[in-house]
């Protein structure tokens, strides 16, 4: 069976920067930014995407191009009778994993769309939006049925397909996905006050940074550029042979960074501007935002385009989450992509319907002292990625080989790269050395 492959440049790098962009950079990024004290955290953010992140994006794309298989398929290609395919099954099984929660949380941002959309959001008293939050995800029935809402559309844009699927779709909705961002933007920094925010964001207070904050910081880059779990290996397995891997790379960090940032420039300056608390945590944009749109003259339209903004970005995420663990199955097991499209959605969707009841109904339900979201989050973000960036630099490092890296980075010595030194001290010892502080960080096994 031939295998599908992007058809053009644009089209990977539209899918992989919609894989890297999604919730963790408009969601995630602000919050822990508002929590960490703001823009001394996006500087140590940015020092741990370009020594590490950079890198080990490089990395994947190598065993992916070079392999021309899924995540597991490659490692078995490359390193045949090893057990180095448990590095990519643990990227496999990480991508499953998260999609059963992932897919909870873009239920509540297609929730909010809908509601937005409508006119009903804004319509909401500030004091009452907690409530309001809360009636919705500890629901036993909406949440759920806008997630399955969320995996069908998954599956239907992963059902076409490489190139009539996921490129197709990403590169509509990508430069959606920016002019509604550059549109908000524009709108936030010139609110009265807006300069408040802007300063919280870029000028650095290192007083407020802490040991956790750092590793927080590592942890958080490797899930935005959708490390560790197989996804570049994946998107890296259908791009061409003469592409050049290290400025897709970089351009994919680049633009997944500029899309945080500015993520935090749409939502710090109308925070300060209306004088909200920035350090809300995990509610910012379902519980402050909402009321920071109510104070804005035309805020039911911004706000729509808001949460339209998180929509796309969550959808084009979840699209490569999904073809990681499809393209697992029909390689490795021979079984037709609907087929196990189908059938993986199907698994999915059942096992983040008790993700969404954790909110809910099983809140006391909890297993090590946490709900079930809790739980399922922790182990695939805070210890199967950090396991799979490990194990992807010690396998370029030791396993692969440097030089065999270099090959395929230069296209066979057809393209320069200066950085191979450097490159192979990342590979071999500083990230393996760092991610497995924030493993031990995150497991308990070190306190820091
Ligand atoms: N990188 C995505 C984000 O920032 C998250 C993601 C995780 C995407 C896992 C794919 C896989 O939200």
């Amino acid at each position: 069976m031939k295998r599908d492959s992007f058809g053009s440049r644009l089209g990977v790098l539209a899918a992989a920067a919609g894989s890297a962009i999604g919730l963790g950079n408009i969601w995630k990024f602000p919050y822990i930014t508002g929590e960490n004290g703001g823009a001394a955290f996006i500087l140590i953010y940015l020092i741990c995407i370009i020594i590490i992140g950079l890198p080990i994006m490089l990395s994947e794309f190598v065993v992916g191009r070079r392999g021309q298989l899924n995540a597991v398929g490659s490692f078995k290609k490359l390193a045949p009778g090893k057990p180095w395919w448990i590095a990519g099954f643990v990227g496999v099984l990480s991508s499953f994993i998260i999609l059963t929660y992932y897919a909870v949380i873009a239920g509540w941002i297609f929730t909010y769309i809908i509601r937005a959309v409508t006119g009903q959001l804004i319509q909401v008293a500030p004091d009452n939006l907690a409530t309001y939050f809360s009636d919705l995800i500890s629901s036993p029935f909406e949440p759920i049925v806008l997630q399955f809402i969320v995996l069908s559309i998954t599956a239907f844009i992963v059902i076409a397909g490489i190139k009539d699927g996921v490129e197709k779709y990403s590169k509509i909705l990508m430069p959606i996905l920016l002019v509604i961002l550059i549109i908000l933007a524009i709108r936030s920094v010139t609110l009265e006050g807006a300069n408040k925010g802007l300063e919280f964001l870029f000028s650095p207070d290192f007083s407020s940074l802490t040991a956790a904050g750092i590793l927080e910081a590592l942890g958080h880059a490797f899930f935005s550029l959708s490390l560790g779990m197989g996804i570049i290996i994946t998107y890296g397995s259908y791009i061409n042979k003469n592409e050049n891997l290290p400025t897709m790379a970089l351009q994919v960090t680049i633009a997944d960074t500029f899309i945080a940032l500015m993520a935090g420039v749409v939502i710090f300056p109308a925070v300060f501007a209306y004088d909200f608390a920035a350090d809300s945590g995990p509610s910012l944009i379902f519980i402050t935002l909402p009321a920071v749109f109510k104070e804005m003259p035309l805020g039911g339209f911004f706000e729509s385009l808001f949460f339209i903004l998180i929509g796309i970005a969550a959808l084009t995420s979840t699209i490569s989450i999904l073809e990681v663990v499809v393209a697992y199955v029909t390689e490795e097991f021979e079984i037709s992509r609907k087929k196990a499209t189908v059938l993986l959605t199907l698994i999915i969707f059942i096992i983040s319907i008790a993700n969404s009841l954790s909110f809910g109904v099983l809140s006391e339900f909890k297993i090590f002292g946490k709900t079930i979201f809790d739980l399922f989050d922790f182990i695939a973000s805070n210890v199967l990625l950090a396991t799979g960036g490990i194990l992807i630099s010690l396998f370029i490092g030791y396993v692969l080989g440097v030089d065999k890296a270099l090959d395929e980075i230069t296209n066979g010595g057809k393209i320069k790269f200066r950085y191979g030194k450097a490159y192979e001290i990342v590979v071999k010892y500083l990230a393996p050395i760092s991610i497995a502080i924030i493993l031990l960080n995150a497991t308990g096994l070190l306190a820091v």
